[in-house]
Parts: structure tokens; C-alpha cells; sequence
């Protein structure tokens, strides 16, 4: 008789895991891309958190004057970067000290923010919510009003089985969120699925890119996401050393995370603090402007030189690497 009860018991334990795990997604990126870096199993995918992160994504309601969300400074339409300004605006017109990054493909990333100096998505969202020129607000304040709404509260335990808000649920819903925002639908995709052929001129540009770029903005995220001095002059105005900012070591100086090259038709302007408005301007830093410093990348002691041909094909083989699916999806919009 007992021996019957407990084989009961392992069985609807193992139909509560079966079930739960049916409950949980999977991320969907295509063959070509590598395994995503980000551990899933201490947040499983849930489409009921996914949905919760999307709303406090676009709410305002985390800043303290409910004026800002992050999407005020990570647009959707422009692949999450704030498209033609240099440095971002939050909280009462404030200017910040750095260009807002793009948010897709999160999951491969080891680190954050142009100096790395966030290691865990996770907890990423403290630092905008905290931060007095982006949405000035003290996260257990933020916490509060979500647990003053009885929309929030229902929210909350459709995902997490209990109504609570906290600050670790309100930022693990936020990364499922990001998380789920894939670049992966751009013409270079295609090829590389043998959907779809390179003109002649991107074919050229594609050679000329894996020669002098692809050391640092390597295929197929098109950036290693480790960190380098690419020769820009440094901002006196910003003080912005990069990850030397952080910890004072010298092999830091100007060190910035590398950026992915995916949809630059949607991200102008360019580099941590905007400092280009176009890609020509950057090839012509890569050409003319290299800043020499102990740090300086070796591959970049050389000007990188292109004959205006070699520039357009170079051109047309980036523009290969804009998401039109990735900047009209409506999962990603304010629903
Ligand atoms: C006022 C503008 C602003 C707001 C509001 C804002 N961000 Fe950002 N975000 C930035 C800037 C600027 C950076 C880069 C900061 C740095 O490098 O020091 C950044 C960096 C990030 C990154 C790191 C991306 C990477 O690849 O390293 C993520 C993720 C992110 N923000 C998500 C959010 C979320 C989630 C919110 C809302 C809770 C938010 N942001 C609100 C401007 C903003
Ligand atoms: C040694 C590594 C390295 C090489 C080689 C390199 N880059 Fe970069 N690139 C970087 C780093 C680091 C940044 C970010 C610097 C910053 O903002 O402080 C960057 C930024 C950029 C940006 C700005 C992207 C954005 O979102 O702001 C573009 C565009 C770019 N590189 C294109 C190229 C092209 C084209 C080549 C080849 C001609 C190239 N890079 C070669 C390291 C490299």
C-alpha cells in the first residue's frame, strides 16, 4: 500500500515537471549563430514573463516622474538604439554620458554596457532605473508602485505563481524581454541559409571586411564582444577612458566593448559617445584618424586604406547586415 502511494507520488511529480517544462520556450536563432552564452535555467523562458518584461520595458512608471521607460532611450524601430542622438536624454532633459547601445542578441554577450562593467543581464536594469540623468529612481521605490497596481500584481503571478513584485522579478522579466530580441533576419542571414546570393559588390565588400574588420567584428554576431582600443581620439569633455574608468589600469585605457555591426542603417550616430555621424566618418577614422596609445589594437597600427570602389563595395556589404524583420516586429512593440 505504501510502496503504491509513492509511486504515485513520483508520477505527478513527474507529470508537474513534464508540465512545467512543456511551459518553458526555447530561444529561436538559426544554425548558423553559435550556442547563446546566457544560462536559461536559472530564468526559463516563459511567455507570460517575456510578456510581463515587454510592459515594464515600455512603461514609464520605473522612472520617478513616470516620464521615461527604457524605451525612450532603446527605440524598436531603430534596433533599440536611440537613433540621431549622440549621448542619451533621460530624466528632465538630462544628458548622459554615453551613446545608448543597441539591444539585440543579448544572449551571446559575457558583458554589458560600452565598459563591461555589467556581468550579469540580470541586473542590468539597476543601473538605468538608479541613474540620475536616465530615470532617476530608487528601485525599491519603483518595486512599490508596481506592487500598488492590481494590473502588475496579476501579472507578476501569472509568471512567477506568487503576486509579489521584487526587484530580482522585475529584472529577470525585463531580460526574458531582451532576450528574446534576435537579430538574425538580415540578407547576410539569408546567404548564409543559401536563401539568397551577394551582388558582386557585396561579395567584394564581404572579402574586403573578413581582411581588415572581422578580427573584432567577427561573424556571425559580428562582434567578438571583447573589448579593444580602436584609435578614437580620447573625450576630455566626457572623461570617458573606458573600462579604465572602472578599475584605473593602465592596459584598460580606452578599452570599449566591441560593437556588433548589425543594422547600423537604423543606429547612427556611432562609437560610445556618438562622436560619427556616418559611416564614412568611421572609415575615415579607420583610414585617418587612429589615435596612437599603448592600448592601440596591433591590427590597427596600420591606417586601414580603401580606394572609393573598395569603400562602396565595403558599404554594400554592411548595409547586408540591417534587420528589416528584427525593426518591424511587432513582438518587440508596445503591445
Ligand atoms: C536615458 C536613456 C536610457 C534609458 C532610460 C535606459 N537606457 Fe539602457 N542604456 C543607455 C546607455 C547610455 C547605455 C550604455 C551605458 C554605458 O555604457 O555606461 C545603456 C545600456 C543598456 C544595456 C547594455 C547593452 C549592451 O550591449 O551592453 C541594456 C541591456 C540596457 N541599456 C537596457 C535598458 C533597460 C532594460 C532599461 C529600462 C529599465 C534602460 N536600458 C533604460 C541609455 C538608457
Ligand atoms: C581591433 C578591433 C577592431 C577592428 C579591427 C575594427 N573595429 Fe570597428 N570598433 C571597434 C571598437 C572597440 C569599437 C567601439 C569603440 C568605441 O565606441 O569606443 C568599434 C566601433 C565600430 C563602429 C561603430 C558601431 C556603433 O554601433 O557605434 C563601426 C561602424 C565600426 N567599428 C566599423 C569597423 C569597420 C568597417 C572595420 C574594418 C574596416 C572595423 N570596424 C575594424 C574595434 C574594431
Amino acid at each position: 500500500m505504501y510502496s503504491k502511494f509513492k509511486s504515485l507520488g513520483f508520477l505527478s511529480l513527474f507529470i508537474l515537471m513534464a508540465f512545467y517544462s512543456l511551459q518553458d520556450l526555447q530561444l529561436i536563432y538559426p544554425d548558423h549563430f553559435p550556442k547563446p552564452v546566457y544560462d536559461f535555467k536559472k530564468n526559463p523562458l516563459k511567455q507570460s514573463t517575456i510578456d510581463l518584461g515587454r510592459k515594464l520595458f515600455y512603461d514609464p512608471i520605473l522612472s520617478r516622474d513616470h516620464t521615461i521607460s527604457c524605451s525612450s532611450c532603446h527605440l524598436s524601430d531603430q534596433a533599440f538604439s536611440h537613433a540621431g542622438n549622440h549621448l542619451s536624454k533621460g530624466i528632465e532633459d538630462g544628458i548622459g554620458d554615453r551613446n545608448s547601445p543597441v539591444i539585440f542578441n543579448l544572449a551571446w554577450q559575457k558583458t554589458f554596457m560600452w565598459d563591461g562593467s555589467v556581468v550579469n543581464i540580470d541586473v542590468q536594469a539597476l543601473a538605468p532605473i538608479n541613474h540620475p540623468k536616465e530615470m532617476g529612481e530608487d528601485i525599491n521605490v519603483a518595486v512599490r508602485k508596481l506592487n500598488q497596481s492590481k494590473e502588475y500584481k496579476m501579472l507578476f503571478y501569472k509568471s512567477f505563481g506568487d503576486s509579489l513584485a521584487t526587484s530580482e522579478r522585475l529584472m529577470k522579466a525585463l531580460s526574458q524581454f531582451q532576450l528574446t530580441i534576435v537579430s538574425a533576419n538580415a540578407k547576410y542571414d539569408k546567404v548564409k541559409q543559401g536563401k539568397a546570393k551577394f551582388t558582386a559588390s557585396e561579395n567584394k565588400g564581404y572579402q574586403l571586411f573578413k581582411q581588415s574588420c572581422s578580427s573584432c567584428h567577427s561573424e556571425p554576431l559580428f562582434s567578438t564582444y571583447e573589448f579593444a582600443n580602436n584609435g578614437l581620439s580620447y573625450n576630455s569633455e566626457l572623461k570617458d577612458y573606458g573600462k579604465w574608468n572602472k578599475t584605473f589600469e593602465s592596459a584598460d585605457k580606452m578599452m570599449f566593448k566591441i560593437p556588433s555591426l548589425r543594422n547600423l542603417a537604423y543606429t547612427y550616430p556611432y562609437m560610445h559617445d556618438g562622436r560619427f555621424k556616418t559611416l564614412n566618418e568611421v572609415l575615415e577614422h579607420y583610414e585617418n584618424g587612429i589615435v596612437k596609445r599603448p592600448t592601440l589594437a596591433k591590427q590597427l597600427e596600420k591606417p586601414i586604406v580603401f580606394d572609393p570602389k573598395e569603400k562602396e563595395d565595403l558599404l554594400a556589404f554592411l548595409a547586408t547586415l540591417n534587420d528589416s524583420v528584427l525593426v518591424s516586429n511587432p513582438e518587440f512593440q508596445n503591445k
